[in-house]
């Protein structure tokens, strides 16, 4: 059985980097690993396969050509498959109905069969233009899902509008949060307070690392340049808690905040970020 799991997250938070980390985990636990690119940029398997551009869906679908499946795979470390839906903006399409076309397509493909996939990580688009994406997500039967976002205001608005597209999808039966480049213990508790306000388990807190930077400048995983570092140890503990996991995701669905509860809460956190920095208690009186 191929378990499918999707990261969703504001561009930017650190879903790409995460998703080839943990892919490159699982892959080095054994098992066989699936990792789709459905961004624009055609990036989520920079870091594993090395190539700057593999010929993605979207190329095939804009000639109207259907791919051999040995046409848009490409292995990388530890033989993970990596394949990219690709730009269809360049095109000038509507990159929803594109991705929606390209996803279709890989399903015909049955490609998930043909690589005998343990798990298929899709790494989603940070800004999904319409709405429509939800019901194309639909069809891919996603069991996992998780949502990342930083300690920054924006990001949690934006996991909280995932929080409520993800809870449309039938079949999901486990959404999470995943902290990433945390700015230390402030963040973590910013992070793991979200979560209890929309009743989500907290997958991993991630922190800031320049191992991270490090690995990407060349091109590489942090599992593959960095193994022995705590950075790899993170994204292998996910990487293990998904495969303990298996069959067992009752964590429930997350309830996202009402726009007005979400500038509550953040005010909140900025009563408690002012205290901290700059002794002021409340409503701005300094003392
Ligand atoms: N934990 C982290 N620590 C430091 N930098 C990170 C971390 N996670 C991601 N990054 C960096 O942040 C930038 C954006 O990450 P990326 O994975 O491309 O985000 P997204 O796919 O969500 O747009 C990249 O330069 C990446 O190396
Ligand atoms: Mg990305």
């Amino acid at each position: 059985m191929t378990e499918q799991i999707a990261i969703y997250g504001k561009g930017g938070v650190g879903k790409t980097t995460l998703a080839a980390n943990l892919s490159a985990a699982l892959a080095e636990m054994g098992k066989r690993v699936l990792l789709v690119g459905c961004d624009l940029k055609a990036d989520a398997g920079t870091l594993i396969h090395g190539s700057e551009q593999i010929p993605t869906l979207f190329d095939y679908l804009h000639r109207g050509e259907v791919p051999h499946i040995d046409d848009i795979v490409v292995h990388g470390y530890r033989d993970i498959a990596c394949v990219e839906v690709g730009d269809s903006l360049a095109e000038d399409d509507c990159a929803t109905k594109s991705i929606g076309r390209a996803l279709e397509l890989l399903r015909k493909l049955d490609l998930v069969r043909h690589l005998q996939s343990d798990y298929v990580v899709y790494d989603i688009p940070g800004e999904l233009g319409c709405s429509a994406i939800a019901s194309h997500l639909n069809a891919l039967a996603l069991q996992r899902t998780f949502i990342v976002t930083s300690g920054d205001l924006m990001s949690f608005y934006a996991a909280n509008s995932f929080i409520r597209s993800v809870a449309r999808q039938s079949g999901v039966t486990s959404t999470s949060l995943i902290g990433n480049a945390l700015a230390g213990s402030f963040e973590e508790s910013f992070v793991g307070d979200f979560a209890s306000q929309v009743h989500a388990q907290v997958a991993g807190l991630i922190p800031r690392s320049l191992v991270v930077r490090h690995s990407e400048l060349y091109g590489k995983t942090v599992i593959e340049l960095s193994p022995d570092s705590t950075q790899a140890r993170l994204y292998r503990r996910l990487a293990q808690q998904i495969i303990t996991d298996r069959g067992h995701l009752l964590d429930g669905m997350p309830k996202p905040l009402s726009v007005t509860e979400l500038r509550k809460w953040a005010q909140g956190w900025g009563d408690r970020l002012g205290e901290l920095e700059f002794g002021i208690i409340q409503d701005g009186a300094g003392i």
